[in-house]
């Protein structure tokens, strides 16, 4: 039987990379279309190398209905993968209508060419940022929805977007993932982050100070009421994160359903123990300065990652350790990224 087919919706980047690995490694053959707006084909000539397969690469925006239109003719598409939108939540206090028009619109061009081509699997990258300040921790799917910026605002959009998309056309099958703060890298050392400018994440950030790159990180807040003081995440390795996105798919073919999903790994750590723990993983000093809080930031976010696992019987496997070892690799093989 022919290898079902998987059109990656922004490939080239940062998860979309990782998961294409995961996915070839699970027999699904990929297609990636990205305009390489935030990435480099770099990251897909090394998937390449990683994986031994050749992907179909189109470097295309998704806005362009008649490229897109192209694309699924072209290729016979069994389920899309939709990683393609702007992801900075401060810079789109700034550029609200960039952000409101690619993101909608990538994701409107991708369901009118699904349905052109009875293509009725769709997997969206969500965000753990339409939780907003959450009033109850462990965060569950359930629980109040809250938009603090544009960014996150189009991700809740998206979500609305697609359950009225899934109530006209109840064939449709959708997984919406909710990640929550994906770091560290592929253990080849071949892909991972590499964010243009100063990176606005902290493992990043801290991976540039480690290398020397830069003098010490900026602790944004050291008063919250926390462990020590400073925000506590659900830090997930972009490989499990990856792996999770091709669990929620498969799931996805034995019924059409509409499904809402976390994926973090249920433990929060503080920006101070993941400084010591790259500190350990990097073998290298890391300073810091305690500054005031960052706008828009709140104290702790974590996941109940338990609906995965009870719904497509996924779980997070690596630890802090492991993630800041990997992305210290990725940054010592790759100084200026890709
Ligand atoms: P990324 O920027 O590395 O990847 C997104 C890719 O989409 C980039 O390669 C970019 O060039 C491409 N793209 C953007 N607009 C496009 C367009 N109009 N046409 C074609 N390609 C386009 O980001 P990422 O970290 O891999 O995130 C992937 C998705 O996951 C995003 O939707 C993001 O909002 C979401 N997400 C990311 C995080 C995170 O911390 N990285 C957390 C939660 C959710
Ligand atoms: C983590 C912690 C900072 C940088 C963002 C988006 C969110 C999602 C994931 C897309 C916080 C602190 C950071 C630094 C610091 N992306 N920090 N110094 O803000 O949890 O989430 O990425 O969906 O929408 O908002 O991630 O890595 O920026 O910050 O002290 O230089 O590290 O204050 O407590 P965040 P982050």
């Amino acid at each position: 039987m022919k290898n079902k087919t998987i059109l990656i919706a922004g490939g080239a980047g940062y998860i979309g990379s990782h998961t294409c690995i995961e996915l070839l490694k699970a027999n699904y053959e990929v297609v990636v279309v990205d305009n390489l707006s935030n990435s480099s084909e770099e990251s897909i000539k090394r998937v390449e190398v990683i994986t031994d397969c050749k992907i179909p690469f189109y470097n295309e925006d998704i806005k362009d209905k008649r490229a897109l239109h192209r694309i699924f003719q072209e290729n016979k598409i069994d389920a899309v993968i939709h990683f393609a939108g702007y992801k900075s939540a401060g810079e789109s206090i700034d550029l609200p209508l960039n952000y409101y028009s690619n993101n909608i619109g990538t994701t409107i061009s991708l369901l009118k060419a699904m349905k052109e081509t009875n293509c009725n699997k769709i997997v969206f990258s969500s965000s753990a940022a339409v939780y907003g300040n959450p009033k109850k921790l462990p965060i569950k799917e359930q629980t109040t929805l809250l938009a603090l910026n544009p960014y996150a605002q189009s991700k809740l959009i998206i979500e609305q977007l697609l359950r009225d998309v899934h109530v006209s056309d109840n064939n449709l099958s959708i997984a919406i993932l909710r990640y929550f703060n994906p770091i560290g890298a592929h253990n080849s050392g071949m892909i991972g982050e590499s964010p243009l400018g100063i990176p606005n994440n902290l493992v990043p950030y801290i991976s540039q100070v480690a290398a020397g790159k830069r003098k010490f990180v900026k602790v944004f807040g050291g008063d919250y009421n926390t462990v020590d003081g400073t925000g506590v995440r659900d830090f997930i390795h972009v490989v499990d994160l990856a792996r999770g996105h091709v669990k929620a798919l498969d799931s996805l073919w034995s019924m059409p359903k509409f499904l809402i999903s976390n994926l973090g790994t249920g433990r929060g750590y503080s920006v101070l123990e993941v400084i010591k723990e790259f500190e350990k993983a990097s073998g290298k000093n890391i300073p810091f300065t305690i500054l005031p809080r960052r706008d828009g930031d709140v104290a702790e976010s974590y996941s109940d990652p338990g609906f995965a696992e009870h719904e497509f019987g996924w779980r997070a496997e690596y630890d802090l350790k492991k993630m800041c070892k990997d992305a210290w690799y990725w940054q010592k093989l790759n100084p200026n990224g890709y």
